[in-house]
Order: structure tokens, then C-alpha cells, then sequence
């Protein structure tokens, strides 16, 4: 590992639907460690807008936080809502490097849903067996206008944007540990807006899905059906949750068409990768996102997966005071994102 040089020092950035979050790391005693980290509250629909007033208070937001949190780096890599992004992993010939990057760039439109000179086309190789004659790739590409925004938002705030880096990729770097890298799992990260679904064999992604869902659609579903106000359905949605057992299954029975959707698409995607990956087993299903925290929830998606849930521990890679175990326990569900962002460099 080398020693973070002035290019290598960044800030992950998570640019969240309810709130922005930051992370900054750097090496001591050959372990990553805790320099600082932040949050934010922005209202709801502010991320999800295109209007320019609206960008200027994200970057003021940014802005703010960045200094109230002490940040030390001009430099930002920041997460691309798997929403807005399209993930393909594709085999292609052995190829060097250039002729990959040539090979890509041509045959991209097979896997792109969006016309080419649209998107902003980016890919790695995931998979190099050198008993076989081809490469897994993963090609990802963002529509130009959702990456010019994120662009002009970290100007704006007077940063400089690094990389622009898939959500599910840095969820794996934070919430599975490097050498387990024959282990199979499933990361759910379930936010405000979205819910982000991938597979991964250690930190190499095997699928990442992606639905418009989380504790926004879970709020109004409470509000329309019990007739309750945003504020009262959000107590509601946080007390009871998917417990069946409490105020006669109401709020369960509310919210089961919800998170069936979730339920719906994991299991999909378990289907997907059983079939192309017959002997390998999905040991487990690591939950994220602070909308894990729904009351029931690990429970209910435990059985209807039938697979082990546990809340993903965004800390385990990270170094950090002994004093502050409790607080960072505490918003572990919120920072698997800009965590796994300041992470990036220290993967070599
Ligand atoms: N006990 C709870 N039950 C359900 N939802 C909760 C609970 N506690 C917090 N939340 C929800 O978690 C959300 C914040 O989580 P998180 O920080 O992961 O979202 P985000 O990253 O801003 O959203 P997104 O990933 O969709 O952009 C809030 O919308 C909040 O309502
Ligand atoms: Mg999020």
C-alpha cells in the first residue's frame, strides 16, 4: 500500500436522498483509518431535481458540511445512485489493455439501454482466471446529464470531482472484508428513495439491481392508508414497522406490498446468479441503508429470502479511537457509501 500522496487524498461522498454524508481516511500503521467523517439533512427532492437553484443548495449543503466536519482534501470521489447508472458485467477475449478499452467502446451499445454519445462510458476487469481464455468486465455507464450534475454540484462547492463510483462498489469495500474473497453475499442497501441490490463473490460484483424504493414510499403508503400525516406515518413507520404482531398487523399489513417489491427483486436476482452460478452459495444478506433500521425488517426478509440477514458493520476495515465505538455504531447504517468511497485507494 502506498502512502497517501497529495493526488490519492480525497473524501468519499455520498450525496444521499435525505442527507449528504462524508468520509475521509488515510493510512496509519499500514491500516485505514478514521480522520472524519459528516453529515447533513437536506429536504427530500432536492437530490431527485434538475433545476439549478436546487444544485446550488446541494453544493451549499456540500459546502458546509465539508467545513464543519473538517475535511482536509480538495479532492472528492463521490457515489452514483445505481438508479441513475447502468451496470452490465460482460465476458470479452483476452486483450490488452488498449485493445479492451477500443473492443469496449465499440460493442457497448449491446448493453447500454441509452444511445452511446449519451452516457459516460467507464469499465474494469473483474475477473482475470488465467485458465480461461476470457475476462469478466464490468462496464458502467451514467447518463451524461446525471454526471454533469454531480459535476457542477462538487465545482459548485469549490472541490474537484475525482471519480464518479457506482454505489453497490463501494457498499462491498466497506461492508466485506477484503481476503474472505471466495464469499458469496448479497449487500441490500435500502435509503430514502432507493433500494440497491448486488451479489458479490468477496468485492467483485456478480449483479447490481436497482428499484426507485425506501422509507419515502413506506411513509406515503402509511399516510394514504391510515389516513395519518407525513410526520405521524413516519413515527408509525419507525415504531411498528413489519412487526405483525403490534396495533393488529396494521402497519405490517400496510407495508408488506412495499417491501414485498424489495422481496421480490432480491430473490429475483438470487434466481439469476443460482442459475449461471449452479455450485456457489449465497451465504448471506448484508443489510444497509437507515431504512434497515424498520422494525421486523431483517426478520421478514430473513424468511421470505430464506437466507441469513445481518446489518452490515461499515467499521470492520476502519481504524478508529476505541472512545468512539458507540457513536460510530450508531450511524453505521448511514455511512457503508461514503465510507466505501474513502476506501477506494487503499484497494490495491
Ligand atoms: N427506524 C426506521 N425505520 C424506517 N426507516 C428509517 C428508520 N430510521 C431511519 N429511517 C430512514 O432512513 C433514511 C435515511 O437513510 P439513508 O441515509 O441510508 O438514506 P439516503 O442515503 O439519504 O437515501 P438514498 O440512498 O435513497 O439516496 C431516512 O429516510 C429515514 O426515514
Ligand atoms: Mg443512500
Amino acid at each position: 500500500m502506498d502512502a497517501f500522496d497529495q493526488e490519492q487524498n480525497y473524501f468519499g461522498l455520498d450525496l444521499g436522498n435525505s442527507s449528504i454524508k462524508v468520509a475521509q481516511l488515510r493510512e496509519l500503521h499500514g491500516r485505514p483509518t478514521l480522520v472524519t467523517y459528516g453529515d447533513i439533512d437536506i429536504p427530500e427532492n432536492l437530490m431527485a431535481s434538475d433545476s439549478q437553484i436546487d444544485q446550488d443548495k446541494v453544493a451549499e449543503a456540500v459546502k458546509q458540511l465539508a467545513n464543519d466536519a473538517n475535511v482536509s482534501s480538495k479532492n472528492v470521489i463521490a457515489a452514483l445512485p445505481s438508479t441513475s447508472s447502468f451496470t452490465s458485467i460482460i465476458k470479452t477475449p483476452r486483450l490488452s489493455h488498449k485493445e479492451l478499452g477500443e473492443s469496449i467502446a465499440y460493442q457497448a451499445d449491446k448493453y447500454i439501454p441509452m444511445p452511446i454519445d449519451q452516457v459516460k462510458l467507464d469499465w474494469a476487469v473483474i475477473g482475470d482466471n488465467p485458465g480461461e481464455d476470457e475476462l469478466t468486465v464490468l462496464l458502467v455507464a451514467a447518463p451524461n446529464n446525471v454526471a454533469t450534475k454531480y459535476l457542477n454540484i462538487i465545482q459548485k462547492a469549490g472541490f474537484e470531482l475525482l471519480a464518479l463510483e457506482v454505489n453497490a462498489l463501494a457498499l462491498a469495500r466497506s461492508l466485506t472484508v477484503p481476503t474472505q474473497t471466495a464469499l458469496t453475499t448479497m449487500i441490500v442497501d435500502i435509503g430514502t428513495s432507493n433500494c440497491d441490490i448486488a451479489i458479490f463473490t468477496g468485492q467483485v460484483p456478480q449483479i447490481v439491481r436497482s428499484i426507485g424504493i425506501g422509507s419515502k414510499a413506506m411513509r406515503r403508503v402509511i399516510s394514504q392508508n391510515l389516513g395519518l400525516d407525513e410526520t405521524q406515518a413516519d413515527q408509525f413507520m419507525k415504531k411498528f414497522g413489519m412487526q405483525e404482531d403490534k396495533i393488529e398487523g396494521q402497519v405490517f399489513k400496510t407495508l408488506k406490498p412495499v417491501v414485498d417489491h424489495i422481496v421480490e427483486e432480491i430473490n429475483k436476482s438470487i434466481t439469476f446468479f443460482v442459475e449461471r452460478n449452479p455450485k456457489t452459495k449465497i451465504e448471506k444478506i448484508i443489510l444497509t441503508g437507515g431504512t434497515s433500521a424498520l422494525p421486523g425488517l431483517p426478520l421478514y426478509l430473513a424468511n421470505s429470502a430464506k437466507l441469513t440477514v445481518e446489518i452490515g458493520n461499515p467499521w470492520v476495515n476502519i481504524s478508529y479511537p476505541a472512545d468512539m465505538q458507540q457513536t460510530l455504531a450508531s450511524i453505521s447504517l448511514n455511512y457503508a457509501t461514503s465510507l466505501g468511497l474513502a476506501l477506494r485507494n487503499f484497494v490495491k
